[in-house]
């Protein structure tokens, strides 16, 4: 498996020596699966030209903050949205001052200042200038604002010396970089994602249905499964890869989701119910194909079970995060979905418009009893990490009694694991 699969790191190469092996790591982000842009500075171009990285990474170098034509292309709050981690490679002692200081006087430093993904940084300068106390005060702060290092690395530097300074090996920092996604914040949790729409049968040809894709209960389940979980993802119909370490359960109509989450959800921590279930399902579903007699047609519709209420309601309840797909007064119509659905957390996305529904990017509104967070329109990868991340944090703050139950819960179910057969192991 392609570590990197799909993600998407936006590498910053600033004006340093060691520029030359940063081409060498995006061929390597490259070959892991990762999809890569690259952001230089002026400095850099000294060193290494910019159609190198183009030939590299597939795309075109961006270099300029003020050039109209690129910003039109994908300007630096767009290449900031973009990375699912903005990787700094080499990180001169000049850099990393400027970004300390928050400036946004080039490309690189705006994109630094705009990126609400993980950002890394990986320092290459001369031993003494990596030891003198303003770099270390740099370094330190950057750490505190949840900037990772990475390295450097002791030897031989080109200046003459040796000592702390050499910028990590690129195959170094492409482990580092897919360590960032692998967060293990889930580790040993078992997760229940529901995703994609489901078909309501009318005859054997036609149905009633949605416009989910499954996009974002797709990226629910990768996202939780990065973080470490065990996760079952039942699906309905959507033409979508299924994430990697990842089981996978298809199922077409609501009563079909239904039953496969009732079957599952006595292994399960969390339940994260992120698919578009229809509400009603036909009365009836003719056993052959309707024909066109009348002028008019009316089809009778009944109320198809409430998946995540039922789950909600359980003796034995996993933490339960909603969806809230809503047209108008997005926030009260999800907190009151959250109340008579009697759920931990609910997520609110608008719909329609262009938005949420079979879109790339969505934002998402996340309330729970004592608190809420908005997280800013972004590629549904990275706006689902953050949710997993908010989940956890919650799961983590669960008052000592409910922790307590759910341990026992989880004893309980691997005891009961272990004299089940692999049906019930989410792979
Ligand atoms: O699939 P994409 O194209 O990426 O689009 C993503 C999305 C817009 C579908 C997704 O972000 C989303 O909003 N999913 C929830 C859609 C929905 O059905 O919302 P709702 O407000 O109608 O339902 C509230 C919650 O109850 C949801 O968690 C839903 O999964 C659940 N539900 C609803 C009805 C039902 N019979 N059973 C349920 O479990």
């Amino acid at each position: 498996m392609n570590g990197l699969s799909g993600k998407h790191i936006l590498l910053g190469v600033t004006g340093g020596i060691a520029a030359y092996k940063s081409a060498e790591l995006v061929r390597q982000l490259r070959q892991q699966g990762a999809e890569v842009r690259v952001v230089m500075t002026a400095a850099a171009m000294e060193f290494v030209t910019p159609l190198t990285f183009q030939a590299l990474s597939g795309h075109p170098v961006h270099l300029d903050l003020l050039d109209t034509g690129a910003e039109a292309a994908m300007g630096h709050i767009e290449l900031a949205r973009w990375a699912d981690t903005l990787l700094i490679a080499p990180a001169t002692a000049d850099f990393i001052a400027r970004i300390v200081s928050g400036r946004a006087d080039d490309l690189l430093t705006a994109v630094c200042l705009a990126c609400d993904a993980a950002v890394a940084v990986a320092p290459a300068m001369n031993s003494v200038m990596w030891g003198n106390p303003a770099t270390a005060n740099n370094i330190l702060t950057l750490e505190k604002r949840g900037v990772r290092i990475l390295g450097p690395a002791e030897g031989s530097l080109a200046c003459g010396e040796s000592g702390p300074g050499r910028m990590l090996e690129p195959a170094q920092l492409v482990s580092a970089v897919t360590a960032l996604f692998n967060t293990g914040l889930l580790a040993g949790r078992r997760v229940l994602v529901t995703a994609g729409p489901t078909r309501e049968a009318i005859d054997p040809v036609r149905y009633i249905s949605n416009r989910s894709s499954g996009r974002m209960g797709f990226a629910v389940a990768t996202a939780a499964a990065e973080a470490g979980a065990n996760v079952v993802l039942v699906s309905g119909p959507v033409s979508l890869t299924t994430p990697a370490r990842v089981r996978r359960i298809d199922v077409e109509s609501a009563a079909e989701m239904h039953a496969a989450v009732m079957n599952d959800i006595a292994y399960c921590d969390i339940f994260i119910s992120v698919a578009a279930v229809a509400d009603y399902r036909p009365a009836i579903t003719a056993q052959q194909k309707l024909k066109k007699t009348a002028a008019t047609l009316s089809l009778e519709l009944t109320r198809n079970p409430d998946i995540l209420a039922a789950v909600a309601a359980l003796p034995d309840a996993p933490f339960c995060v909603g969806f809230a797909a809503e047209t108008q007064a997005i926030d009260s119509n999800a907190r009151e979905k959250m109340r008579a659905k009697n759920l931990d957390m609910i997520a609110a996305n608008a719909v329609g418009q262009q938005q949420g529904f079979d879109q790339e990017d969505n934002a998402l509104h996340v309330l729970w009893a004592q608190g809420e967070q908005q997280l800013a329109l972004t590629g549904k990868a990275k706006l689902a990490r953050q949710l997993v991340a908010i989940i956890a944090e919650r799961l983590e703050n669960t008052t000592r009694s409910e922790t307590k139950t759910r341990q026992q819960k989880v004893v309980r179910i691997h005891a009961k694991d272990s004299t089940q057969d692999s049906r019930s192991t989410p792979r």
